[in-house]
């Protein structure tokens, strides 16, 4: 993107807070943006979020499942009281993964503890600003958004993207081969005597061959997928599946999934789940 990029391991997780204490160093405007990296929102107008009156800047969105996130409750157009994961439900407007600062809320994640669960909340310590009478200026995004935290989140997040953005580009080379729609193929990628049907992605140097590519799917690079059907699914770098059928899944990086002879022989990372 042509910019520089610092990078600050944060080692262990302790919590939001802590993760933004870390670059406390790095800041030198007077205002600064917090985005989860996990957080995909559509909202993207960040000057006007940076130039907040106060200590800081939050973006609501309502939700059905408040009690899964932090939310913020409104009284006369003012943030009065923030809350990470409610066990009662007091606001149905969550904190969207998007935040605005000063460098106030260094001093503020100074003095914070940790919560139940063991982390520095950045719920907290914009509370912690509000307990010391600084104002905390909202906004409330409408649509889709997405807190990519779960394997069904990631695959919600890529079929949306997928029917927003995907566009019909064929850079790679395509063999005896029916391309349906909206399906982009990356250069270098082959794709031989199979059916892709968009919105779809096929990323660069991949081969597809003898197979059925369906919607909402998304391959990464230098994959090979050969005699399969893959529908609904996000598979990452350098991923073989050869002679299997599926669909609603998320294959890592290097990963193989091939269909056996006769045993079913499994090499799992860990958090996987397979059905077979
Ligand atoms: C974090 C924040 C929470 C916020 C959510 C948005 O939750 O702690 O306040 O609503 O991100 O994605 P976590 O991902 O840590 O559960």
């Amino acid at each position: 993107f042509g910019v520089n990029i610092t990078y600050i391991y944060q080692g262990k997780a302790r919590g939001l807070a802590d993760a933004v204490y870390r670059v406390k160093d790095v800041i030198t405007e007077d205002k600064f943006l917090v985005y989860l990296g996990d957080n995909i929102v559509p909202y993207d107008d960040f000057s006007s979020f940076l130039s907040f009156k106060g200590s800081a800047s939050i973006l609501l969105a309502k939700v059905d499942n408040p009690n899964s996130f932090g939310v913020a409750v409104i009284k006369d157009g003012k943030v009065v009281k923030l809350v990470e994961k409610p066990k009662e439900t007091i606001s149905d407007l969550a904190l969207v993964g998007v935040y605005a600062f000063t460098k106030e809320i260094f001093e503020v994640i100074e003095n914070l503890k940790p919560s139940w669960r063991g982390e520095l909340e950045i719920t907290d310590a914009i509370q912690g600003l509000i307990d010391k009478g600084r104002e905390v200026q909202y906004k409330i995004i409408e649509g889709w958004w997405k807190d990519t935290g779960t394997p069904k989140d990631i695959l919600e997040a890529n079929s949306f993207l997928l029917d927003k953005y995907a566009e019909r580009k064929i850079k790679g080379e395509v063999k005896g081969s029916s391309i349906d729609g909206r399906v982009f193929i990356e250069e270098s990628a082959l794709v031989e005597n199979s059916t892709i049907r968009g919105p779809a992605f096929i990323g660069k140097g991949s081969k597809i061959i003898n197979s059925y590519i369906g919607p909402f799917t998304s391959i990464g690079d230098n994959c090979v997928i050969e005699n399969s059907e893959i529908e609904y699914s996000v598979i990452l770098d350098n991923v073989r599946i050869e002679g299997v059928s599926m669909m609603d899944s998320l294959i890592g990086n290097n990963s193989n999934v091939i269909r056996g002879k006769k045993w079913t022989k499994l090499i799992i990372g860990e958090n996987s789940r397979v059905e077979v």
